[in-house]
């Protein structure tokens, strides 16, 4: 498949779009099936890059795994290899938090150092700190990752800052280990109260999920999962951001309810409308107008990061100055200058960017270099004149299941 998308911009979208299932929670609920040693199954799992390379490892480790439809069956019953190599953890950052579930699995996990979207630092110290401090034994070596231990045991852990993947790292690594577990400063990101529900569909006993404060009571055995994949609320704030560049008009399907509020409200003060009924979403951009003043990125329930960069690029269509400031990934401001190239006004200042909005943009060739700022290139190019190619679609294709289908079709 050629690695490039030519978008002809200009016209406001309308149409109806149906949400995929969201990538971040069925990736950890995909890590859990392997705590069960027999059959789990993800309904409306979304079959994007993303998922692909995780249903790859999970294969590696000896799963045998198989889809129908959009129903990913895997069946963990032999899936007892405890070495992941670095070819396939490089690709994707997530791969980390199977090292709790072999180490509760086979009392050891060995992997190579987790890639990912080239948005910052991303360390994994927070995700290691958990596992020591639940009995494992880590050494990092210059290219593996190797964990053991004589058993898990349950403890308070509190941790010094809050972490998504950290957090379900601990989840993973705590449901079976022995005795009782208290995650303290736990991130609140709705991913993780999903990872939770999957866990208790399989057996296991968790309070507090989606709160600061988990509790977890580890059993012996987990059964078999099965659970529905929620709305991917990052895709759906993303076609939210397409309506609004091109101040068109989406009905969103399957819409994630309540988890978007932090985004819709800035959505609202920009002008945009929105409305519920029968549990879809209606979103209108055709008021669109205001500029923001100051937007900063937050952990949950605060604005997600992961929606930066689309709202940037409808930023950069509003006459006036907008400023953000990104406060969890310190290198998440890369779009900025493929926005530039085609007419934005935009000047970055440390974790801040400043932007002049109301230029008109210019389709041109520019490169995606990270999932969600590829996105907000394909924003950009449905609001440029003339002909865009966005360069690196595969870091698109490892979140969005069909957004070239979706916003064509809207748009034509
Ligand atoms: C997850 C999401 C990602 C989203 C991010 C923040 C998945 C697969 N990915 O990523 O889409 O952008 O949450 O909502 O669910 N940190 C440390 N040490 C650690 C771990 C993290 O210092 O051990 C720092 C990171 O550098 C970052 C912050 O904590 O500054 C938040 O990262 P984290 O919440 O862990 O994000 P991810 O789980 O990687």
């Amino acid at each position: 498949m050629e690695d490039y998308i030519r978008i002809a911009g200009g016209k406001p979208l309308e149409g109806t779009v149906s949400i995929q299932g969201s990538k971040n929670a069925a990736l950890p609920m995909m890590a859990a099936s392997l705590l069960h040693k027999g059959v789990s199954v993800l309904k409306g799992c979304p079959r994007i890059a993303d998922v692909f390379c995780m249903e790859e490892i999970l294969r590696e480790l000896g799963a045998v795994t198989w889809w129908e439809d959009h129903d990913l069956y895997m069946d963990c019953t032999n899936a007892d290899k405890t070495e992941i190599p670095a070819a396939y953890t490089g690709k994707m950052r997530s791969s980390v938090i199977l090292l709790a579930v072999m180490l509760s699995r086979n009392k050891k996990g060995c992997l190579g150092y987790p890639g990912g979207c080239v948005i910052g630092k991303r360390p994994i110290d927070l995700h290691l700190y958990a596992l020591r401090q639940l009995g494992a034994k880590v050494e990092e070596g210059t290219e593996l990752i190797m964990a053991s231990c004589d058993s898990l045991r349950g403890k308070a852990i509190e941790f010094p800052k809050r972490s998504v993947g950290a957090t379900q790292q601990a989840i993973l690594a705590a449901v079976m280990a022995s005795g009782e577990t208290e995650l303290l400063n736990c991130a609140c990101e709705p991913e993780i109260k999903w990872l939770c529900r999957y866990l208790k569909t399989m057996g296991a006993l968790i309070q507090g999920e989606g709160s600061s404060l988990i509790h977890i009571t580890g059993v012996k055995e987990l059964n078999g999962g099965c659970m529905k994949v929620p709305p991917d609320r990052i895709v759906a704030g993303t076609y939210i951001c397409a309506a609004a560049i091109t101040r068109g008009r989406l009905v969103l399907e399957n819409p994630p309810e309540g988890e978007l509020d932090a985004f819709l409200e800035v959505y609202r003060k920009m002008g945009g409308q929105y409305k519920g009924k029968s549990g879809k979403l209606i979103v209108n951009g055709n008021g669109i107008r205001y500029p923001v003043p100051f937007l900063k990125t937050e952990v949950y329930p605060g604005f997600p990061t992961d929606l930066q960069s689309p709202m940037m690029a409808v930023l950069t269509t509003i006459p006036g100055q907008s400023r953000i400031r990104e406060q969890i990934f310190e290198a998440r401001f890369k779009t900025a200058e493929e926005l530039v190239r085609m007419g934005a006004h935009i000047r970055v200042e440390g974790r801040e960017a400043v932007i002049d909005g109301g230029y008109p943009l210019q389709g041109c060739t520019v490169q995606a270099q990270e999932l969600r700022g590829g996105a907000a290139l394909v924003l950009a190019a449905m609001a440029a004149e003339g002909i865009t190619c966005v360069e690196g679609y595969s870091y698109i294709r490892r979140g969005y299941e069909h957004i070239c289908e979706d916003l064509s079709l809207c748009s034509s």
